[in-house]
């Protein structure tokens, strides 16, 4: 049976994990959540009062982190352990999400995320989510997708999702957030967000779940992967 690595890259809130979700359990792949990782990073980095902007800070830091994912039976999601400690709630918290661009900036932090990531690809049959995936961690990948949509309906999925865990929440707050991420994320030094020459582009302004869905896994099986 041949496995391929499936990447989704693309904006924030644009609905890749929803996506990377579907597919990896729709071919019994593995799916990994990037973005998880520079936020359990950024985590870390809060809680222990770490100065980001000094490198040896930073290496000594990196030394004490063990990132680790583990399968939940029970909500049937792969979930993120920081230390042994499961935060895969408290790292979509906005606290986190207004530092973590600046976290996922560094060299030494991407250095330290990136190693891990391809190592989760060496038997392949993996679909990982985030903004480098395609063009740095697997290049090689066989299925490559950008994903895109209008600002304001990624504002509009992000602040329901956030509203939902804390309904202080303005509008105006998760698209600040937005958009200063997309600034950093795409105009940082290291890896910026950019879409691979070979990714193939998924606009889902207009699509509903189960569309968008329809059409990556269509181009999967283009591809000759058997279903699971
Ligand atoms: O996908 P997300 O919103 O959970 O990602 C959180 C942050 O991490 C985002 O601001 C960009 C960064 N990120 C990155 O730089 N590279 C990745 N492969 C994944 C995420």
């Amino acid at each position: 049976m041949k496995k391929i690595i499936i990447t989704i890259d693309g904006w924030s809130s644009c609905g890749k994990s929803t996506l990377a979700k579907q597919l990896a359990k729709a071919l019994n792949y593995v799916y990994v959540d990037s973005g998880a990782m520079y936020r359990a990073i950024t985590l870390y980095f809060l809680r222990n009062h770490v100065d980001w902007t000094d490198k040896k800070e930073v290496e000594k830091a990196l030394k004490a982190i063990s990132l680790e994912f583990n399968y939940n039976d029970k909500l049937q999601q792969s979930e993120i352990y920081l230390n042994g400690e499961n935060v895969e709630y408290v790292i979509r918290d906005l606290v986190v999400a207004e530092k973590v661009s600046d976290v996922a900036a560094i060299k030494e932090v991407r250095d330290f995320a990136v190693a891990q990531q391809k190592k989760m690809g060496r038997h392949r049959g993996i679909v990982m989510d985030g903004r480098d995936i395609g063009t740095v961690v697997f290049p090689d990948a066989e299925l490559k997708i950008f994903m895109t949509a209008d600002n304001a309906v990624r504002v509009e999925r992000r602040f329901k999702e956030l509203y939902e865990k804390n309904p202080a929440i303005t509008l105006d707050e998760v698209k600040t957030n937005l958009e200063m991420r997309d600034y950093i994320d795409s105009h940082r030094d290291v890896s910026p967000l950019r879409q691979a020459d070979d990714a193939r582009i998924l606009d889902n302004t207009n699509l509903t779940e189960k569309e968008q869905f329809q059409k990556a896994l269509k181009w999967a099986h283009q591809l000759k992967v058997p279903a699971a």
